[in-house]
């Protein structure tokens, strides 16, 4: 790109923040975060990761500290050493659960339970501060995750046990950013936010195909809400009518970005797509040309493929074309 951002930016707004890695940076860079995404696992996620500054104390947990270990470390081996008990988790996804599924093996099934419900029972009684709860979310989340038995996202599970599957769960504590600053975390449709959030340089990286997040990442959604929803069909989806993304539609998708642009307090847009999404790179500079001045970056990769080469299938092109569309602002 040609042109630099001004020095005076401080406000950094990832709209469509998913795990938050992009946040993270510019939290690192000295910038002030707001991070949103539709999906409640992320919000967990970029709460914990941005929202915390430094450790939690987790002052008010009746836990002896042993020996020299910090309250945090004394509090993860309590989760860590708790024995299993049958739950949702165990009862929807593990495999002598009533679906038999096979996301996570029934022992890392029957302890997500009990650390979730500690968790919530901790919370309920007052006993952790906002804080805490989302930090002990977040490393559950992450932990989980880590022993899926999936080859990528949750739209399957694999019919063996994986080797990384068959760990045991274990909880790690996250490294946190240190900064000065207070930074915030949304869990909103972005289209509903985008106009309230005050910032100088707005990032999109939209959903760029027909697959909804909220199918591809139903576990860890229900993981992180406890909120035991009525799962349905082979892969045990949740219901998810609200969470559906208009980046996702054909016909929707140019219009909802030129409105979240149009609304946008930010003068910086940076939107991340490929060539291969929903959106052609022609009407997505015609759309952003209508508010400022508009630069392209772009990368070759190569296309990012789970899973292996099968002779009856047909595989679109091995090279896929990354774009940074850039825009300032009028
Ligand atoms: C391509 S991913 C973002 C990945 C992210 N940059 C990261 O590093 O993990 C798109 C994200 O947008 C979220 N999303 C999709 N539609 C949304 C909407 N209308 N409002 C807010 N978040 C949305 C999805 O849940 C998903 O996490």
């Amino acid at each position: 790109m040609r042109r630099r951002i001004s020095p005076d930016c401080r406000v950094f707004f990832d709209v469509f923040a998913g795990t938050g890695v992009v946040g993270k940076h510019f939290k690192q860079q000295g910038f002030r975060v707001v991070a949103n995404d539709i999906q409640y696992y992320a919000y967990c996620l970029n709460r914990a990761y941005l929202g915390l500054n430094t450790e939690p104390r987790f002052s008010e947990i009746p836990i002896k500290r042993q020996g020299r270990d910090s309250r945090l470390e004394a509090v993860l081996a309590y989760l860590n050493g708790l024995p299993g008990i049958e739950g949702f988790v165990f009862e929807s996804y593990c495999p002598d659960g009533a679906q038999g599924r096979m996301y996570f093996t029934n022992v890392n099934g029957l302890r997500c339970d009990a650390i979730r419900t500690q968790i919530e029972n901790w919370w309920e009684s007052g006993l952790l501060t906002e804080s805490e709860y989302y930090y002990l979310l977040a490393i559950l989340i992450d932990g989980m995750d880590r022993v899926a038995n999936t080859a990528s996202v949750y739209a399957a599970y694999l019919k063996q046990f994986k080797a990384t599957a068959r760990k045991p769960l274990h909880l790690n504590p996250i490294p946190l950013i240190w900064s000065q600053y207070k930074h915030k975390a949304f869990n909103e449709n972005g289209t509903d936010l985008i106009g309230r959030v005050h910032c100088d340089v707005l990032y999109m990286d939209p959903p760029y195909n027909q697959r909804q997040y909220c199918t591809n990442y139903h576990v860890l959604e229900t993981i992180a809400k406890y909120d035991r929803p009525k799962v349905y069909g082979i892969t045990g989806l949740r219901p998810h009518a609200d969470q559906k993304s208009d980046f996702c539609r054909k016909h929707h998708a140019l219009p909802t970005l030129d409105a979240m642009v149009r609304d946008t307090l930010a003068r910086y847009v940076f939107l991340s797509y490929n060539s291969e999404g929903l959106m052609a790179k022609k009407d997505i500079l015609d759309a952003l040309s209508q508010y400022g001045h508009v630069e392209v970056v772009s990368h070759d990769h190569t296309r990012f493929r789970a899973d292996q080469d099968r002779a009856n299938r047909v595989y679109k092109a091995d090279r896929v074309e990354e774009f940074l569309f850039c825009l300032e602002k009028d």
